[in-house]
């Protein structure tokens, strides 16, 4: 049966477990990329707005508060039926998400069921979150206690809307804290619609707050929030730079980020299967039409097989179905908005001019959407400006190298160092590289295999800490050292 356009059910606030206006009464449209029309005019969230959310969620972080004094494996009860919910109400987030993002559908379901495992895995975590007792000199006994570090302000890009919301989600509600959530203006709905399922699930009032609006307006207040204990934020690595300033400025509260990336993926020539290295590469760049952080947005190919690996990447971009997202063939819908189009564009237009060569694509498809065509570019440098910035859009950028030593240095001249793959049946040469590359990941003969259980952050100007996985636990809480004297 075909999957049907959702109808929209929330567009307000929603604080303390209700849906409210803005304080100031405004809204903003919510676009669909695929049409181009009006999905709906959400709720615009401002700093009287983030300071109510902030109230609530404080109130709930209160030592006497219901959230405070259940125990840790009813919190994860608690998480365990919200994710009951989400399996119920799978088809609809779905069908919202890519209504909203314009993402094909084979995406939006692994999105939701990512989603799901990642919340299922974290309410695990709940009752297993434990201090230490520590040998220590003197007559004193030592233990720690591991606690959750308050209010958290979280900051979402639009990319994987509802993912992006349970990677920030899982490891603060397991941890005991209580959120501040500012999705992205572009994609503001499914967050609404997990809200309102947290409060079916029976959370209590305050523990999470969903405040759409602009990231300049609520954004800022809340990066800049005093009475906020940590702010989560996922996006550029421009914008990242003025979230930390502001938590420098205001309270120093903690501060994680995930930001860009212009991540290395090398194809060695004794690799076995040039098709699926091909193939692995393609995925790697186009999945998620490349508005993917650790995208592998640098396909580095050893000199031998270049010519042949060209061939086939640029017959798997010809072949890539783009469209409606909600045709079940569809592989690649529309970019997110206009304005990231014309960003994608602008960096097509760049690489022509720098000399690369344009294999296929390399321009809108059709006047309707903000659809671009997947675009493979070879003869690429290392000085292209299209092989240096992150480009967040479907263009495969394939350089050129003759020796590891030599791709190793090549692959760590960047400011990033989020992501890095490698595609090789030398145990040798993939543990070298793996060693050497300045990343926060390295996927060998496989890419971007980020799973609830493995920690996911970046190197360099590709952020602060890391998600997912115990060590995107320990973000979200605090030590506590008791010391007794005996
Ligand atoms: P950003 O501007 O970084 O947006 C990410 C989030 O931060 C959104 O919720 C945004 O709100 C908010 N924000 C914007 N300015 C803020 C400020 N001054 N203070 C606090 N929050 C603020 O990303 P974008 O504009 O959506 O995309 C631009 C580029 O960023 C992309 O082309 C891509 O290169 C990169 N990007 C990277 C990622 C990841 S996962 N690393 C994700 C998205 C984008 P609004 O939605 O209202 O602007």
């Amino acid at each position: 049966m075909p999957v049907k356009k959702p109808e929209i059910l929330y567009t307000k606030l929603f604080i303390n477990n209700e849906f409210v206006e803005a304080a100031s009464g405004k809204t903003f449209a919510v676009i669909n990329p695929t049409t181009e029309e009006v999905i709906s005019n959400v709720s615009e969230a401002g700093p009287e707005d983030v300071d109510q959310a902030v109230a609530a969620a404080r109130s709930a972080f209160g030592n006497t508060a219901p959230w405070r004094t259940m125990d840790a494996s009813q919190r994860g009860a608690l998480m365990h039926k919200l994710c009951d919910l989400l399996e119920r109400d799978m088809d609809y987030l779905v069908a919202l998400d890519t209504l909203d993002n314009g993402k094909p559908l084979c995406e939006t379901r692994g999105d939701v069921t990512y989603t799901i495992g990642t919340l299922r895995y974290y309410a695990g975590w709940c009752d297993k979150i434990q201090g230490n007792t520590i040998p220590c000199d003197g007559e004193f006994m030592c233990m720690t206690r591991k606690e959750p570090v308050g209010v958290v302000g979280q900051i979402i890009p639009w990319n994987y809307p509802v993912m992006m919301l349970a990677w920030k989600w899982g490891p603060a509600l397991a941890a005991g804290c209580t959120i501040v959530l500012k999705p992205a203006e572009l994609t503001p709905l499914s967050a609404l619609y997990v809200a309102a399922l947290a409060k079916e699930a029976g959370f209590p009032p305050g523990v999470v707050n969903v405040v759409p609006g602009y990231g300049t307006i609520a954004g800022q207040a809340v990066s800049h929030h005093k009475d906020i204990d940590k702010v989560a934020f996922t996006g550029s690595t421009a914008v990242g730079r003025h979230v930390m300033a502001a938590a420098a400025g205001s309270n120093l509260k903690r501060i994680t980020m995930e930001l860009g990336g212009k991540s290395p993926i090398v194809v060695c020539e004794d690799y076995d299967n040039l098709d699926e290295a091909a193939e692995v590469c393609h995925t790697a760049m186009f999945g998620n039409h490349g508005q993917n952080c650790c995208a592998g947005s640098r396909t580095f190919v050893q000199e031998s097989i270049y010519s042949e690996f060209v061939k086939r990447a640029v017959k798997l971009a010809k072949e890539r179905v783009v469209g409606d997202p909600f045709e079940e063939k569809t592989q690649q819908g529309p970019l997110v908005s206009k304005v990231q189009m014309e960003r994608v564009l602008g960096y097509i237009e760049k690489g022509k001019s720098e000399g690369a060569k344009l294999e296929c694509g390399g321009a809108r498809q059709g006047s309707q959407g903000y659809f671009v065509k997947p675009t493979v570019f070879s003869n690429v440098t290392d000085d292209m400006i299209i092989a240096k910035e992150e480009i967040f859009g479907p263009v495969q950028v394939i350089l050129k190298f003759k020796t590891l030593e030599e791709v190793i240095e090549r692959s760590n001249n960047t400011t990033y160092g989020l992501a890095s793959g490698i595609l090789t049946t030398n145990i040798n040469k993939a543990l070298t590289y793996a060693q050497a590359i300045r990343a926060g990941a390295c996927w060998v003969n496989c890419y971007d295999v980020a799973l609830p259980q493995t920690p996911f952050g970046g190197y360099k100007q590709s952020g602060q800490g890391r998600e997912l996985g115990e060590d995107g636990l320990a973000e979200y809480l605090e030590t506590k050292t008791i010391v007794i004297k005996v």
